[in-house]
């Protein structure tokens, strides 16, 4: 915490994750109003800024999307079961996922990021630059409901099937959805988050060459 009461930047960083359990208690507007001002401090390409987003509070349109989350989720769940069946912390995930399905139409408010314009099926780079225009006005949404003490997780399965989402988020064919994010109270506590330590993963010059020792 910094002297303001604010969640240290650091901090925040080395403890958001995805919180999956959350409370069913109403999260205000006006909470919502600073973290997507927080998220449009992020770049994107060429500053186009070419991002809107879908605040989802109608009980029908949040249940929309838990059915095309569940369409996609609840058979890789049945998979990853048997696949990582002996490994604790897939198991936790699994189960964690499990309870946001089950819990999904009392999610008080998702967030839904969107790129305006069309994803032409052109090579990689052009694909770099335009998902690479709203990933870091998503991180920055993450990292701002994090400081505000409001847990979220990053989602993409209710977004799978595209031709759903538009009908149900009543999207024109210029704004593509890109993640679903739901947000809320959380039910227990942040991180901080376990990732492979840098050292196995930084090269130095060329790769295979470490950077950095153990
Ligand atoms: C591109 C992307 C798509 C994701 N899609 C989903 C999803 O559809 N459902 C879900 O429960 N989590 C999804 N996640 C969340 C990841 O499972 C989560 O970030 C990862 O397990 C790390 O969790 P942790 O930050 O709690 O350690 C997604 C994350 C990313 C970056």
């Amino acid at each position: 915490m910094t002297e303001n009461g604010n969640v240290d930047l650091v901090e925040a960083m080395s403890t958001q994750r995805a919180i999956r359990r959350l409370r069913p208690d109403p999260v205000d507007d006006e909470v919502i109003l600073k973290l997507l001002r927080l998220a449009v401090k992020a770049p994107t390409g060429s500053n186009q800024q070419n991002w809107e987003f879908i605040v989802v509070r109608d009980p029908k349109v949040k249940a929309g999307l838990g059915k095309q989350n569940r369409r996609v989720a609840l058979p890789y769940l049945k998979a990853g079961k048997i696949v990582k069946r002996r490994d604790e912390k897939s198991l936790r995930l699994i189960k964690a996922v499990e309870w946001q399905l089950e819990h999904w139409d009392e999610i008080p408010v998702i967030i839904v990021p969107c790129l305006r314009g069309i994803s032409w099926p052109l090579p990689w780079i052009y694909k770099s630059s335009r998902y690479g225009s709203i990933y870091p006005a998503i991180q920055n949404l993450l990292l701002a409901a994090r400081a505000e003490g409001l847990g979220a997780a990053l989602t993409t399965f209710p977004l799978w099937n595209r031709v759903a989402a538009r009908r149900i988020l009543h999207l024109p064919l210029h704004v593509e959805p890109i993640a679903c994010i739901p947000m809320g109270w959380p039910v227990g506590k942040y991180g901080p988050t376990t990732r492979t330590p840098v050292e196995e993963l930084t090269h130095l010059d060329h790769y295979g060459n470490r950077a950095y020792k153990t």
